[in-house]
């Protein structure tokens, strides 16, 4: 078992994990517009909601877009992805007349929350949310057309689990959900004693 929690929580958080083996079936408009809902009602700083989503759809010239970013390593498995979001974030505080922009400093931090959201929104309803870091940034942004003023967070591959055989054999002895660090070394009272 590797997914055993030292205090009782909603299961929902052990039984999210994200899997590579996806079917490549289509995914519903109104299911993937669900995830997307559910991300919108994340948590903000001054509620800026600085999270912006682009997807494609498999099949679609978008998809390709995002796809093409990723690294080898990640379009081994996300072929099969049912779709593909880029997680982008606004760096700056909206525009306001009058002032001068200004870093909006949890850009992040709030675009985090809102993909996590997203991703159990996305497990709830029986579909994998898969994020991913491996992508040339500066290749997807010119291929979204995002202004330099947004981060590109991470890109996600939404999909149906599936056996494990569709992956190439290095993944397949992957495809396990994963641990955590214990609590101890993740939480002090106090003082920062890690
Ligand atoms: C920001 C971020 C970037 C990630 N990048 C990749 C990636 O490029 N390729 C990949 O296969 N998994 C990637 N992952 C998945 C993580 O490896 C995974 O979430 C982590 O090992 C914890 O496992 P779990 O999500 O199954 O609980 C990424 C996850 C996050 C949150």
């Amino acid at each position: 078992m590797t997914r055993q929690t030292e205090y009782p929580v909603n299961p929902q958080f052990t039984e999210r994990w994200s899997p590579r083996a996806l079917s490549g079936e289509a995914l519903p408009l109104d299911t993937l517009m669900s995830f997307f809902e559910a991300a919108r009602w994340a948590p903000s700083s001054s509620n800026v909601q600085p999270w912006r989503f682009v997807y494609g759809l498999a099949g679609t010239p978008g998809f390709d877009a995002i796809f093409g970013s990723l690294v080898q390593f990640n379009k081994d498995w996300a072929q099969k992805a049912s779709a593909l979001v880029a997680v982008i974030s606004a760096k700056n505080w909206p525009a306001r007349e009058g002032f001068e922009t200004k870093p909006f400093g949890s850009h992040s931090f709030d675009t985090g929350s809102a993909w996590m959201s997203l991703a159990l929104q996305a497990h709830h309803a029986g579909w994998v949310a898969h994020a991913m870091g491996g992508f040339d940034a500066a290749v997807l942004a010119q291929a979204l057309g995002v202004p330099a003023d947004y981060a590109i967070e991470a890109v996600v591959a939404l999909g149906k689990q599936t056996d494990k055989s569709v992956l190439p054999q290095a993944l397949q002895e992957r495809e396990a959900p994963s641990p955590r660090k214990p609590m101890a070394e993740i939480v002090a009272e106090g003082k920062f004693s890690f």
